[in-house]
């Protein structure tokens, strides 16, 4: 597989702290990219780019919160005038919720996650797609299974993964002609802190993992998996077989993918 293409690449990745991100900057960095790890804590990401520079080049570090269009502005300047250039923005940060909507008392839950989840990448994209085209680079998005059919507990969750996933499949379409390529990923469940730190219905983290770790992907896994699918530039990556299967079953049978998602969450895995 063509994962050498990746070497020297210019890479921002967004919630590059904690989970998947640390996972794929860790991958990435032994592919011999050249990376911008950002997120909002900067001692995760100090300890990070202490971590990359053992076998790579040292990351150069950002921080910056995505919901805000002036800090994405200032990630993707700061980018280009530490490397002169950007080939591929990973747009990875986000944050989820664990409430049924019948529960939910704070609905400012429901602007935080889109804020995050679907905002954040619309921002940081159009500050970078000036470079992306210069270099004709990709954008990549980490959406989630939630993003193509509904999941209980989730419901704001899965309205900024569906959105998320509905602004890039446009953009892919309006780049076409500029050879910028435009990359889904669809993670099923992945142990990483966003479970611990999901909101629950008054706006607070659960501060525990409801999830069945032993029995879901690591984000190393996981970063693995997104590798090749970046390296070859392909539209769409669903990590499990049941988001696979599940969207013909959304078709031909949807109340037994509304019966997979309600048991996913009844049993965390
Ligand atoms: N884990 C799963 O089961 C799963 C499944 C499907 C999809 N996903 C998606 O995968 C992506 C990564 O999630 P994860 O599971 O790795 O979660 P995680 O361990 O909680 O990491 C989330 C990352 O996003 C950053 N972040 C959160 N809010 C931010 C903001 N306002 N501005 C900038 N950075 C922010 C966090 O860093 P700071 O707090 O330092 O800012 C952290 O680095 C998310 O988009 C998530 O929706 C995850």
């Amino acid at each position: 597989m063509a994962i050498n293409t990746l070497t020297g690449k210019v890479v921002i990745i967004t919630g590059a702290s904690e989970g998947i991100g640390r996972a794929l900057a860790m991958v990435m960095a032994r592919e011999g990219c050249q990376l911008v790890i950002s997120a909002r804590n900067e001692t995760r990401l100090a300890s990070l780019a202490l971590e990359i520079a053992h076998y790579g080049p040292a990351p150069f570090v950002f921080a910056a919160d995505v919901s805000s269009a002036e800090q994405c502005q200032a990630l993707v300047a700061a980018t280009v005038a530490y490397y002169g250039r950007l080939d591929i923005l990973i747009n990875n940060a986000g944050m989820t919720m664990w409430s049924r909507f019948d529960e939910l008392t704070q609905l400012s839950v429901l602007d935080d996650i889109m804020r995050v989840n679907y905002l954040g990448p619309a921002y940081l994209t159009h500050a970078a797609l000036p470079h992306l085209k210069a270099s004709e680079g990709q954008v990549v998005v980490v959406a989630s299974v939630a993003g193509l059919t509904g999941v209980p507990t989730r419901s704001g969750y899965a309205a900024s993964k569906h959105a998320v996933i509905g602004f890039f499949d446009s953009l892919r379409i309006e780049l076409a002609d500029d050879n910028v390529a435009v990359t889904v990923v669809c993670p099923d469940f992945v142990v990483s802190q966003i479970h611990k730190r999901a909101l629950d219905g008054a706006g607070k983290p659960l501060g525990k993992s409801p999830m069945q770790e032993a029995k879901i992907l690591t984000a190393e896994q996981c970063a693995e998996m997104m590798l090749p699918v970046i390296a070859m530039r392909e539209r769409l990556l669903i990590t499990s077989l049941r988001g696979r299967l599940g969207r013909w079953l959304k078709l031909i049978a949807p109340r037994l993918i509304d019966k997979i998602a309600r048991r996913a969450i009844a049993s965390g895995h």
